[in-house]
């Protein structure tokens, strides 16, 4: 034998020096709740050593996300009071806008992403303004930049909508301009699935739709073509980073739109993801860390720059340690 591929992987160090996909802390961002409130840290049931926490308690978080050297986090709000118009959603006291305020003020350093979303802030719980049952798409624009404006007026270095309409990159890029927030980049949820992986999130914020479901404006994920179509018009409207959500399941998908657009691409390893490795990982039947480890390293070798992840702070643990990277 000529070619014996084995003589590669005989020495750590060797394996080391070879790899193909080496994963970095400054790639990594961080989700995290917030809600209205005082001294609130709550454990979220479905979702195991995540919290919602409450602006006070949001600080410490922040600094253990720091500590970490995790340098990005996504926040996500969850209002006292909802109404049919999401009108807490931007609100210039609404809960993202009071906690980016505070969190800029106390952490200059971390780089601030919003959920652009109407659906933890609707009493329906649909990510826009309903007409006869069915969420009117040219109505939930207008909402939707305004919301994206009042989290970038609060202090948002970049804004990340997540609703899935047509047409809500260039309606918030347009809005961001006219005031002259020309430099504030959009990350877009371009490649968006209507998934079951959502659950446990639904759940942390409150934000399951009352009747029906997502699927007039999450994509059906036996599609792959329309992922292409999707993140093809995000990139003309004008989105910087497209994101493909979830990511486990969805590796095909991230590969496919890496080769794409010529965007950096962001992957979220959503609620679901989180919540079966814990899961499992309590009951004894995976190694936790190899697992997330794992998981991290496929999606940046499926073509991710950008690693969405409620693992963020172990990750940045296990890299630190050379457990994995
Ligand atoms: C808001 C939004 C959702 C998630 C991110 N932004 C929920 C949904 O679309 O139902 C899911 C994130 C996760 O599951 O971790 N629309």
């Amino acid at each position: 034998m000529i070619k014996r591929p084995r003589r590669l992987r005989n020495r750590e160090v060797l394996r080391k020096m070879i790899r193909e996909t080496r994963i970095d802390k400054a790639a990594l961002m961080y989700p995290i709740f917030v809600q209205e409130g005082n001294q609130i840290e709550e454990e979220i049931a479905s979702m195991k050593g995540q919290y919602r926490y409450s602006i006070d308690k949001l600080m410490y978080e922040l600094q253990r996300v720091s500590d970490a050297g995790i340098s990005s986090v996504m926040l996500f709000g969850i209002p006292s009071s909802k109404d049919e118009y999401a009108s807490a959603a931007y609100a210039d006291n609404g809960i993202i806008q009071k906690a980016l305020r505070e969190a800029k003020k106390e952490f200059p350093n971390l780089y601030y992403v919003t959920d652009v979303c109407l659906c933890e802030y609707t009493s329906h719980g649909h990510c826009g303004i309903l007409r006869d049952h069915y969420v009117d798409n040219d109505t939930t624009l207008e909402l939707l930049a305004k919301t994206a404006l009042s989290h970038v007026e609060a202090g948002a270095d970049m804004v990340a909508p997540s609703d899935m309409m047509d047409g809500r990159v260039l309606a918030i890029r347009n809005r961001l301009d006219s005031k002259g927030y020309v430099e504030t980049p959009i990350m877009s949820y371009a490649v968006k699935y209507a998934s079951a992986f959502y659950g446990p999130f639904r759940e942390a914020a409150g934000s399951a739709p009352a009747f029906g479901d997502r699927k007039s404006y999450q994509m059906d994920f036996h599609n792959k073509k329309e992922a292409r179509k999707e993140a093809l018009l995000d990139v003309e409207e004008g989105s910087d980073i497209i994101m493909v959500k979830p990511a486990l399941s969805y590796l095909d998908i991230i590969h496919e739109i890496a080769n794409t657009v010529d965007t950096p691409i962001a992957a979220y390893s959503v609620s679901g993801e989180y919540s079966m490795v814990k899961a499992a990982a309590q009951m004894g039947y995976i190694d936790e860390a190899a697992i997330v480890g794992e998981m991290a390293v496929s999606t940046f070798r499926a073509g991710a720059n950008v690693y969405i992840t409620y693992f963020a702070k172990e990750l940045a643990q296990y890299i630190n340690e050379g457990r994995i990277g």
